[in-house]
């Protein structure tokens, strides 16, 4: 069994499997894919918890939030391009670790990419919900208001969780139904529909910046960062900082672990390795590019967002379009709104994709049951099934959990892949230093130790009971693992198998 927790999955193996029959198109080509990179990154972290980071945790320095969590990406990044251009198949970090660190590091990493991915569908699909509300409420339309949030949200004021008086997130739940539904059609489709969201929402970040400039008072700078630059506990014990009633940290650091989430996405461009016309080349290009141009334009909305208005009047349901709102732009708010409603959508439309993906790749592996999840559809070529249970888990959560929760729970689970990617890649370069790496992460052994201390870091600058919920998460997935998984595994049978042949050999001689 000891062997089978760490049997690696042969390269040759991977790459037969592709030739297979029930595969997907390759279609994309480096635009598309840093096309797909931007698509699933600018979303509800930059329109929506831009709010939140600022107001509730570092004020004017979340301009700074934003340069940490960036770095930690990119660290994060190089290492995760070293990998696709080593493994250039589908299933992102799970199909990495699969190759590379054996069948239980695999197993985790693809259930925790379930955080990173259908969990934050939920969170993203709020944002979505926001800005269409804020959208029909300049033409003074309003839905009935128990239909409009999660029942229950963390009142940091408070310190402690209450009841809104809603009921449900109607608008999250139609879009996600939306997107579901285009999912199943088809990736071309997809595809395209999402390069038209991305030149949309780019020009809307830009928008926000260009004229949102003319509106910035320096005076809303100061002070720069109100509740310090820092913000670490150590499972509710704060270290660093300040914190709040609830005993949650504040701070520059505590906005960065907030913010992070508006990164999240660039990995998702290996999940399509397999649709990749030049996998190797285009995949660690579209990563690290899609990284870079976010960055770029995020720096700029931190800025122009806390210029514009005092960070403790920032909005924080539509922050952007609001912002818009209060320096009296009406026609700005409706631009903004309209976009970041667009962008946002095709976030939760990558999100869902990249997740369909990687239960794909656990199903073709036995990880999952392949009947349901590897099932592709006879005339539209997409993995159905997983598609639509993916739509229906992610509607039922962003419907019922509020985005603070959903967030945190995101991150901390992303921040956790960062990691183990980033130890990955120090054990590979020792283990197996002759391996065909077409991508080299720069400055060995550096950058994925700074990767892993700055994951760290957010991870502990984000309130303690993310920790709890990610420990409960990962129980459960061991307990699956356990359960199915390990029994129904290809490598399972492939060891078996390899062990038969072996035993033949010898009693043949
Ligand atoms: N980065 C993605 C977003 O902000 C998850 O919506």
């Amino acid at each position: 069994m000891g062997n089978q927790l760490f049997a690696r999955k042969p390269l040759a193996l991977l790459l037969e499997e592709m030739r297979g029959e029930q595969r997907l198109r390759r279609v994309l080509g480096p635009v598309q894919l840093t096309s797909l990179g931007v698509g699933a990154i600018i979303g509800t972290g930059i329109f929506v918890l831009a709010g939140e980071a600022a107001r509730d945790k570092a004020g004017p320095a979340v301009m700074l939030s934003f340069v940490v969590s960036g770095l930690a990406c990119l660290f994060a990044a190089l290492c995760y391009a070293e990998f696709a251009s080593m493994v250039p198949v589908a299933g992102s970090a799970y199909t990495y670790a699969y190759a590379t660190l054996g069948e239980l590091f695999a197993w985790i990493i693809g259930w925790d990419l379930i955080l990173e991915y259908a969990v934050s569908a939920a969170g993203i699909a709020h944002g979505a919900s926001h800005y269409f509300q804020d959208l029909i409420s300049i033409f003074n339309v309003h839905l009935p208001a128990v239909l409009t949030d999660a029942p229950f949200d963390y009142d940091p004021a408070l310190g402690k969780l209450v009841a809104t008086g809603k009921l449900l997130d109607l608008p999250a739940m139609v879009i996600v139904a939306m997107v579901t539904v285009i999912l199943v059609i088809g990736i071309k489709e997809s595809a395209r529909f999402n390069t038209a969201m991305v030149i949309l929402k780019v020009l809307i970040v830009l928008f926000v910046i260009v004229v949102g400039a003319f509106y910035i008072n320096p005076a809303n700078w100061k002070p720069f960062a109100p509740y310090g630059l820092t913000g670490i506990n150590f499972f509710g014990k704060t270290l660093f900082g300040q914190a709040d009633g609830g005993g949650q940290p504040l701070g520059m650091l505590a906005g960065a672990a907030v913010i992070f989430f508006a990164y999240i996405g660039f990995d998702s461009v290996s999940t399509h390795a397999e649709e990749a016309k030049h996998p190797q080349r285009d995949v660690p290009t579209g990563i690290i590019a899609s990284l870079v141009i976010c960055t770029v334009l995020y720096m700029g909305v931190g800025a122009v967002l806390t210029g514009m208005v005092p960070y403790h009047q920032l909005d924080i349901n539509a922050p952007v379009s609001d912002a818009f709102r209060q320096v009296g732009l009406r026609w700005a708010q409706f631009l903004v709104a309209f976009g970041a409603l667009a962008g946002i959508t095709s976030v939760v439309l990558v999100t869902m994709l990249s997740q369909a993906r990687i239960l794909l790749a656990m199903a073709r592996d036995g990880m999952l049951p392949p009947k349901f999840f590897a099932a592709i559809h006879e005339r539209f070529r997409t993995p159905w099934k997983g598609t639509i249970l993916t739509g229906i888990f992610v509607g039922a959560l962003s419907a019922v959990l509020p985005l603070r929760i959903l967030s945190g729970l995101v991150n901390i689970g992303t921040l956790f892949a960062f990691v183990i990617v980033c130890a990955a890649v120090l054990i590979m370069r020792r283990k197996y230093p002759d391996t065909e790496r077409p991508f080299r992460v720069p400055l060995m052994p550096l950058t994925p130790i700074l990767g892993i201390a700055t994951c760290l870091l957010l991870m502990f600058s984000l309130p303690a009971d993310n920790w709890y919920r990610l420990i409960i998460w990962l129980l459960i997935g061991f307990a699956i693992y356990f359960g199915y998984s390990r029994h129904h595994s290809v490598m399972k049978r492939y060891q078996a198998a390899a062990a038969i042949a072996e035993a033949e050999e010898v009693s043949q001689r």
